[in-house]
């Protein structure tokens, strides 16, 4: 059968959701509507039924969701019901920021290495990690098997650095630098720049 082709925006909503139910769920709730994950994301509940039915039947009309279920079920279709190993690009505040950052862990994510260029910055620590060589990056994201990486280096290395890991294996680049890169198709990019959200603001004030 043909897999059913997911508009990338409906994906883009799902983690918001999984993140609203564990939240939920942390606080002791068992079951929730798409009114009230609506009211609590800003999102119209006829909205958030749709993105959920184009993936099956996960509530019953008027008894509502199961969080659990429906957390268990998201984790699935986001693939975050395993631990993706990550690996950091730029050993800076960013980098650094990252490494320490406990709230990946149970959401999916574990950091496993950093690299930098930096040779006063290599063989030193952040943290627990060592960063190591972006001269063995290659080498080592291979035979890690890491498929999920961040960049975190200045916007005039980062396409160099994410040719770099394209060619060690990895799959999807959480890119911090702000321009945009230039992957193959099969690779995955997301960016994180807050001055593009600060100017989409700006707009309205
Ligand atoms: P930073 O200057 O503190 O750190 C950058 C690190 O990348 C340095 O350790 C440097 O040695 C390393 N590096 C440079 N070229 C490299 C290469 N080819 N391979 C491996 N490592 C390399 O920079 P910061 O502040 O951590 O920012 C990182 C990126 O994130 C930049 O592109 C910046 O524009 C962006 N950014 C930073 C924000 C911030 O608040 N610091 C906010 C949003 C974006």
């Amino acid at each position: 059968m043909e897999e059913k082709v997911i508009p990338d925006i409906v994906v883009g909503r799902l983690p918001l959701y999984l993140r609203a139910l564990q939240r939920m769920a942390e606080e002791g709730r068992q079951v929730t509507s798409s009114q009230e994950l609506g009211e609590r994301l800003g999102i119209s509940a006829a909205q958030i039924r749709k993105d959920l039915s184009q993936f099956g039947e996960f509530g019953k009309q008027g008894t509502g969701y199961n969080i659990e279920y429906l957390v268990e079920q998201l984790q699935q279709i986001l693939h975050v019901d395993r631990d993706w190993d990550l690996a950091v690009v730029g050993a800076g505040d960013i980098g650094s920021a990252v490494m320490r950052y406990k709230g990946f862990a149970d959401r999916g994510f574990c950091v496993k290495m950093i690299f930098d260029s930096d040779p006063d910055k290599v063989g030193t620590q952040i943290g627990n990690f060592i960063i190591q060589d972006t001269a063995l990056m290659e080498g080592a994201i291979k035979a890690a098997g890491i498929k999920v990486a961040m960049i975190a280096v200045p916007a005039s290395h980062a396409q160099d650095v994410a040719d770099k890991l394209v060619k060690a294996g990895i799959k999807a680049i959480l890119n911090y630098a702000p321009l945009s890169l230039n992957v193959p198709p099969d690779v995955r990019v997301q960016h994180i720049d807050p001055a593009i959200h600060l100017q989409r603001m700006t707009y309205y004030l």
